[in-house]
């Protein structure tokens, strides 16, 4: 479990990390997302950036990712922060990373 879903207000994000593992917890409404909390461009904190919608703006330079996808919107096309599958239980959040091989 990494959080609660009663701390996550719809239409906010959270920070956490997993090993760590920085992510990125996004709930769109009453559904979690997430998602890589670095930013493709110099690793700004997604989790602090602005949610419109279903897409989140990077602090740092703005550069936007789709929340469900993680595929970058603006700019540049083509490359994406990696997304993670997430279950709630009870109100709380799980969140599997498949970590690779070793
Ligand atoms: S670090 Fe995110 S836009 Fe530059």
């Amino acid at each position: 479990m990494v959080a609660n879903i009663r701390n996550i207000r719809p239409g906010t994000m959270h920070y956490v990390e997993i090993d760590g593992l920085p992510i990125a917890l996004a709930n769109l409404g009453g559904t979690i997302y997430a998602f890589g909390d670095a930013c493709r461009h110099e690793g700004g904190p997604l989790s602090s950036g602005v949610l419109i919608g279903d897409t989140v703006t990077c602090p740092w330079h703005g550069w936007t990712y789709a929340v469900r996808t993680g595929k970058a919107i603006v700019p540049p096309v083509g490359i994406r922060v990696p997304t993670y599958a997430v279950r709630v239980e009870q109100e709380q959040i799980w969140v599997t990373v498949d970590w690779p091989d070793e």
